[in-house]
């Protein structure tokens, strides 16, 4: 009999929810969800009742850390960063979702998990692209270009929004909330350019990768279109998400892409860059 991978989830929301549900219902064979951990622990409770399954309510981060090899951040950019480093610590193994919260830090914690013999995960998240950027990142990029529209809706509660002064029920045409780069673009929408951070890290980095984000009141979903140009040719990529139902910030792809991290873990067969 194979050994399970012991599975904990950091965070119960509607990533969380989804990753749960999927381990219990896909990969039973391979991997066991042991643990979950939200800072509302009332959220991390709901769901093990209805998993229906042998998982432990964890009550910090540590506790969930013992009981698992793997971890699955799915919580906040803000705490992303010490949850990372601690899982890491442990030698243990961990997918981020927050990304935007440890873009400044890569560095550091890929060196951590190098001392501890630990793998950090990034599913490609929202976007399409990111297979083959990795493979033309072997040679030289040129350029990228991230192109993100979003309903107007999705930007509320966002700082830069709040400090600019800018009425979100207001925007009646496409409006061009920010053009820069990345290192930019993620400090000030820490929530909604997780797929900034990722090209990022896959590509040439923060301050070469070009973002543009959109307030588009016609959309209904979130939008991400990638243009790359490389030593191997020009990618264009486009993905009208569509939106997960428990929470409209977040992009129903980035769960499924999460699912296929954990099945490229998982069974033997990988495929893709
Ligand atoms: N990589 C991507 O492409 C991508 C796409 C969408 C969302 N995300 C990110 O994934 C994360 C989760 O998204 P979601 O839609 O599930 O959000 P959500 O708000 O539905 O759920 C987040 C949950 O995490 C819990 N939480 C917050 N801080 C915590 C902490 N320090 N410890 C434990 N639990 C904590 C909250 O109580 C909540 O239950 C967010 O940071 C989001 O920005 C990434």
């Amino acid at each position: 009999m194979i050994n399970k991978l012991k599975i904990g989830i950091v965070g119960c929301g509607a990533i969380g929810t989804s990753l749960a549900k999927a381990i219990v219902s896909n990969f039973a064979n391979q991997a066991e969800l042991t643990a979950l951990y939200d800072i509302k622990e009332n959220r991390a409770s709901y769901l093990a009742k209805k998993l229906k399954a042998r998982t432990v309510v964890c009550c910090s981060l540590e506790h969930l850390i013992e009981k698992t090899n793997l971890v699955i951040e799915a919580a906040d950019a803000g705490s992303c960063l010490s949850i990372a480093k601690r899982v890491l610590r442990k030698g243990r193994d961990i997918i981020i979702m927050s990304v935007g919260g440890i873009i400044d830090h890569v560095k550091q914690l890929e060196t951590l998990a190098e001392r501890k013999n630990a793998h950090i995960y990034i599913p490609s998240g929202a976007i399409c692209g990111v297979d083959s950027l990795k493979a033309v990142s072997h040679n030289k990029v040129k350029k990228i270009i991230l192109t993100t529209r979003k309903n107007p809706r999705s930007f509320k509660d966002t700082e830069y929004i709040r400090k600019r002064g800018i009425r979100l029920d207001k925007i009646k045409r496409d409006t061009v909330l920010f053009s820069g780069n990345a290192r930019q673009a993620i400090r000030l929408f820490p929530q909604n350019i997780n797929v900034a951070a990722t090209l990022s890290i896959a590509g040439i980095g923060r301050s070469k990768t070009r973002v543009k984000i959109v307030a588009s009141p016609m959309v209904k979903r979130n939008i991400h279109e990638v243009y790359i140009e490389s030593d191997a040719g020009k990618i264009s990529s486009r993905v009208e998400n569509l939106l997960h139902p428990h929470n409209p910030r977040t992009s129903f792809l980035a769960v499924l892409s999460a699912i296929a991290v954990l099945r490229q873990i998982l069974r033997p067969l990988k495929v893709g860059t």
